[in-house]
């Protein structure tokens, strides 16, 4: 946890604010270790004296979450993973663990996420067939939905659900301020992390079955020192005000408990001004979210027949909803931009994303 990132945007006690509607400084109480203003491990804690929850700082990512111990509990695989096993060892385990076991679900949405978020960057990846998987979909459909909304970046960026993190890197390409990733999952923001620590992405490929190839190359990321990543919920995230100039939510709006929540929770986010871009594929998935909470994607017998994008739309429209945001107005939209998700060697799953710009009352 970059010390910079945590004296400007002064996060607060999720528990506190989420649990008991109060914000609540949190302090770093302790630095085990730390090299160059960048903690890499220590603890910071809830200066309220009912609360003191204490959120611990891992692999130079601070876990500031409301449940401390469920979180831990349930994320305890890739909390205490290790990375110094080669790879032929990682394999054998792979195979014990078997297809479907955490251990693969872990690799698989590291080779899914890094795979589209750097394999530009891999001297090894082979050139894109001609109908090939192309990576670096999420990276154009946020790129389409900052040309939505024009100008450039004015205050700190926040990348929520940064999966592996290079949308962070194309944030700090465009702001001279800061930038931060967030997202729940541990393994993710562990191999972001390491990007910045070490400026080489290191990730499993999938190739087949349970069968994973380690991939390491250099990341040359401009302004590294102006990104960080912390492990946060979206839904109950560490900010009292709104510190940002923008928000991206790129491909997240399907993948949260409470979708309709996320245009709001970007306009808490935003300072006066600031722009958000949201995109999603809308593939809804009731291991997500209930079917109740899905923006469109059912009712087919209403005025909307179903549709998933007038209602998002109407979301981000002042009035045009109940649910619809105040604060936020919509300023364009894309129908569809390409994101492939490459599973293994012989499958991809292809995405036209809704990409919509929003712009926070002045
Ligand atoms: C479909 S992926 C998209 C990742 C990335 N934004 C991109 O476009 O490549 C959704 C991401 O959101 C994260 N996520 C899901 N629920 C979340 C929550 N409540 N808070 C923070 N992150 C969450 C997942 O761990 C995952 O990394």
């Amino acid at each position: 946890m970059r010390r910079r990132h945590f004296e400007a945007l002064k996060p607060v006690c999720p528990r506190c604010r989420v649990g008991d509607g109060v914000v609540v400084p949190i302090a770093l109480t302790t630095v085990l270790h730390e090299a160059d203003g960048d903690v890499l491990e220590g603890v910071l804690s809830c200066t309220r004296p009912e609360c003191q929850l204490e959120f611990p700082i891992i692999d130079g990512a601070p876990i500031l979450v409301p449940d401390m111990r469920g979180f831990v509990s349930q994320a305890m695989l890739p909390l205490l993973a290790r990375d110094d096993l080669s790879e032929a060892t990682e394999g054998l385990i792979g195979d014990c663990a078997g297809p479907g076991s955490a251990f693969d679900t872990m690799r698989q949405h590291l080779s899914l996420y890094a795979w589209d978020h750097y394999a530009d960057l891999d001297p090894q990846e082979p050139a894109p067939a001609e109908h090939g998987p192309r990576p670096g979909g999420a990276r154009a459909s946020l790129a389409a939905g900052l040309s939505l909304l024009g100008g450039g970046i004015a205050g700190p960026a926040i990348d929520l659900g940064c999966a592996t993190g290079r949308l962070a890197f194309e944030l700090a390409a465009r702001t001279d301020d800061l930038v931060l990733g967030i997202d729940l999952n541990v393994a993710m923001i562990r191999l972001a992390r390491r990007v910045l620590s070490t400026g080489r992405v290191d990730y499993p490929r999938r190739r087949v079955g349970v069968v994973y190839d380690r991939r390491s190359f250099d990341m040359a990321g401009e302004a590294a020192d102006r990104i960080d990543f912390w492990v946060a919920d979206v839904l109950a995230l560490p900010f009292a005000d709104a510190p940002f100039g923008l928000v991206a939510a790129t491909n997240l709006i399907d993948c949260i408990a409470a979708p309709a929540a996320l245009p709001g929770v970007a306009a808490g986010l935003l300072r006066p001004g600031g722009g958000a871009v949201f995109t999603t594929p809308y593939d809804w998935s009731p291991s997500a979210t209930a079917v109740e909470g899905w923006i469109g994607g059912h009712s087919q017998r209403g005025a909307l027949l179903g549709a998933s994008e007038p209602l998002m739309t109407a979301l981000l429209t002042p009035g045009a909803h109940p649910q619809s945001v105040e604060g936020l107005r919509l300023v364009g939209e894309h129908p569809g931009v390409s994101w492939q998700l490459r599973l293994h060697d012989r499958a991809t799953m292809h995405y036209a994303v809704h990409v919509l710009a929003a712009r926070a009352e002045v």
